[in-house]
């Protein structure tokens, strides 16, 4: 007998790099969209006050209360989801909770509410009201240690690193590794890499590779690394369609970029599923059978 289950198991993905301008946005617009047309379902919440999400999906940013509104807990985050019914265009089966520059007040606003709140965890309660609804929500970072950017450490359940090949960029990998240690330490052990994408990627330039090179290797374990091997290339197409507030999945849908962010988007599910596997009865009897036919 089978039991419909209705609730989506949501997967919550902080991506980040302490580093401005390494594509956080752009990696995070284009996965969700390609997910989205995959079928699933994606939440964005965008936690910079630059509102990179917000403007790359072309709304406009102070026409709806957001995440400034959802954090001081002046709103439900459900009631501020937007979504196609609110008469605006967004690719499919994404939805969006948008920032506005008043995340700028954040801090002397969640002071003023009560001197108990822990300010880092103010993304807790508002996931857990979000859980179930979405098969993924995607948090947007700033490229500094902002009040909700640090809860997006607290909160997530997957942390992916964005970089583009050129040396600050992979030192700013260092600032958020340690970030995302301190967040496992001190309140959400949960949290885990998922991976590092290499995007603005010019194959043909002797630095590109060699940092890529250099990625794979800071990131493996000996046997496999967390870079993930779909890299993304440079491309004007992205910045023209940041500029005109749409995903490259609306402007140029068959470009290699926009197949790079589809392959991009499997190798992440098939990731996920790989490190979720549960240790099964029969897994463990296998690892002992392997074991003992190695005796
Ligand atoms: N594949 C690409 N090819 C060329 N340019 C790109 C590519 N991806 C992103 N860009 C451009 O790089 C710039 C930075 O990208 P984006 O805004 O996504 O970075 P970010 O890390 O979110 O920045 P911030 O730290 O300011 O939030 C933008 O102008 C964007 O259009
Ligand atoms: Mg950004």
């Amino acid at each position: 007998m089978s039991h419909e289950v209705t609730a989506r198991k949501t997967k919550v993905i902080a991506v980040g790099n302490q580093k401005g301008g390494v594509a956080k946005t752009s990696n995070l617009i284009h996965i969700a969209t390609a997910l989205g047309e995959m079928g699933r379902r994606c939440l964005i919440f965008d936690l910079d006050m630059n509102q990179g999400a917000t403007r790359h999906l072309g709304i406009p940013s102070e026409s709806f209360l957001g995440t400034f509104e959802v954090l001081t807990g002046e709103e439900e985050p459900t009631d501020v989801i937007i979504t196609p019914d609110d008469g605006v265009e967004l690719p499919k089966n994404i939805h969006l909770i948008a920032a506005r520059r008043n995340l700028e007040k954040i801090d002397q606003a969640l002071a003023a509410r009560d001197k108990f709140l822990v300010t880092q965890d103010v993304l807790i309660n508002p996931l857990r009201k979000l859980a179930g609804m979405y098969d993924y929500i995607f948090l947007d970072t700033a490229p500094n240690a902002t009040t909700p950017t640090i809860a997006a450490y607290k909160s997530a359940d997957w942390f992916i690193l964005s970089a583009t090949p050129d040396p600050f960029a992979i030192a700013g990998l260092n600032d958020a590794l340690t970030d995302i240690q301190g967040a496992q330490r001190y309140g959400n052990p949960n949290l885990r890499l998922l991976g590092v994408i290499l995007c603005c990627v010019d194959s043909r330039t002797i630095l590109a590779s060699s940092l890529t090179e250099y990625v794979e290797k800071l990131f493996s374990d000996g046997s496999k690394s967390l870079k993930f091997d779909t890299l993304i290339s440079r491309s004007t197409v992205v910045p023209q369609s940041q500029k005109l507030g749409k995903t490259i999945f609306q402007t140029a849908p068959n470009h290699k970029v926009t197949n790079q962010y589809r392959k991009l988007s499997k190798e992440i599910e098939a990731r996920i599923a790989e490190f979720e596997e549960p240790v099964t009865t029969s897994t463990i009897k296998s690892a002992v059978s392997t074991k003992r036919g190695k005796k």
